[in-house]
């Protein structure tokens, strides 16, 4: 069984993301199991290099994750033959920096998104990387769900019939860090460090709607920023620069609409913190990250509005739950191996920077909109 050892260059695993998700539940799993197994019968063996700047930091991470390569210095790691892939969860405003630099270093580059803040620059690294010839991902986690999965295998049995519309409902209170500190770091709150709930969030929307439903072809969005100040990390009042709520409509391929609400400043009355709900012509289905349930045209109940009684039909009990989606694995580590697997065995991977620019695409013209308050389309995709 031979093994290809892939050296990964990771930057950013000081982070939430980075630490969690990308090296704790997705690199280290893969070397506890054993590796990324191929169809030949070889196994893809991810050998990390953490890097950063701040070589304390870095050293902690490193111990704890029982793993010795560690580096401050970027450029000295991409000069690095041995190192097959970068990979970058750094704070949205530096990921340029980091994915020029390896792409001109010739390396495979998978990244966090939103790839840029600007379209212009996303579509150029996009373009290099292209010339460049390396192989490129962009993360798409929420495609890798056990909701979004069984949301996606009710749409490709043909359960709607024809798609109407599609609402997206996300957020949850995020402690602004007077009274309890906020859960989110405070660059997420200022514009300038790369913040801002559109640009966060309409990166994941775009890669949902576009991979299940349809492009984007229009979007109307209005962001804006309902807690004015917050509390940072060291205790210290800050501005919020950047939107924290963002409320838009878009219409998708086929006249299927879509309304996307996203918010920091909400209080949860949902089973999750994201819910889709889509509805058919033949059939409705609620979508969150975990679960999905589904309402066949035959199954609908019958309302009749009447609010001088009591709501005689308990609405959620007529939804039937999606069976589950097996094996039900991390969905960062499912694209982790999926994107080893293109890298070492040329497999096919969807989610290139290319499809990360289309993310940044609709980020700008949201904010557009939002600035100049009406309807905007969208450039269709190059054939
Ligand atoms: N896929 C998802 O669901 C998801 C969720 C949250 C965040 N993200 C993305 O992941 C990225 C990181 O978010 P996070 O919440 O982990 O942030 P974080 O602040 O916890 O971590 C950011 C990391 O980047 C490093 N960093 C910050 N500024 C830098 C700079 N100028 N140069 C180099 N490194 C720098 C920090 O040291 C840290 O290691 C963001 O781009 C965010 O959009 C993705």
């Amino acid at each position: 069984m031979p093994t290809k050892t892939v050296t990964i260059a990771m930057n950013g695993v000081t982070g939430r993301m980075g630490r969690n998700q990308h090296l704790a539940r997705s690199i280290l799993a893969i070397r506890e199991q054993g590796g990324v197994p191929l169809a030949n019968g070889d196994v893809i063996w991810p050998e990390p290099i953490l890097v950063g700047r701040d070589a304390s930091r870095l050293a902690a991470v490193a111990k704890e994750s029982s793993l010795d390569r560690y580096s401050t210095d970027l450029t000295a790691v991409l000069g690095d033959p041995d190192v097959d892939i970068y990979f970058d969860a750094t704070a949205t405003a530096s990921r340029p920096v980091g994915v020029r630099a390896a792409i001109e270093a010739g390396k495979a580059v998978y990244c966090e998104k939103p790839l840029s803040a600007s379209a212009a620059e996303a579509a150029e690294l996009a373009a290099l990387a292209r010339s460049a010839g390396v192989k490129n991902g962009i993360v798409t986690d929420k495609l890798f769900l056990p909701g979004i999965l069984k949301l996606g295998r009710a749409l490709r049995s043909g359960f709607f019939g024809r798609l109407l519309s599609v609402r997206c409902d996300f957020g949850y209170w995020v402690f602004e860090g007077q009274l309890e500190p906020s859960q989110r770091p405070s660059w997420n709150y200022r514009r300038e460090d790369g913040g801002g709930i559109v640009l966060d969030m309409f990166p994941h929307w775009q890669y949902v709607l576009e991979t299940l439903f349809g492009d984007v072809r229009s979007v109307i969005c209005r962001a804006v920023t309902h807690i004015p100040e917050r509390v940072d990390e060291h205790g210290s009042p800050y501005t919020a620069t950047a939107d924290d709520a963002a409320y838009a409509l878009m219409e998708l391929d086929g006249g299927v609409m879509a309304s996307v609400t996203c918010s920091w400043a909400t209080r949860v009355w949902r089973d999750e913190l994201v819910e889709f709900h889509v509805d058919g012509t033949l059939g409705s289905a609620v979508a969150g990250l975990r679960e999905c349930h589904l309402q066949p045209r035959s199954a609908t109940p019958r309302p009749v509005w009447n609010p001088d009684i009591p709501n005689p039909i308990d609405f959620r009990s007529t939804w039937v739950a999606a069976p589950p989606v097996e094996p039900e694995e991390n969905a960062f580590k499912q694209q982790w191996e999926a994107f080893l697997r293109h890298v070492v065995a040329d497999e096919p991977f969807e989610h290139t920077l290319e499809s990360g620019a289309r993310g940044s695409l609709l980020v700008e013209l949201a904010l557009r909109s939002s600035r100049e308050r009406r309807w905007i389309d969208v450039p269709p995709r190059e054939a």
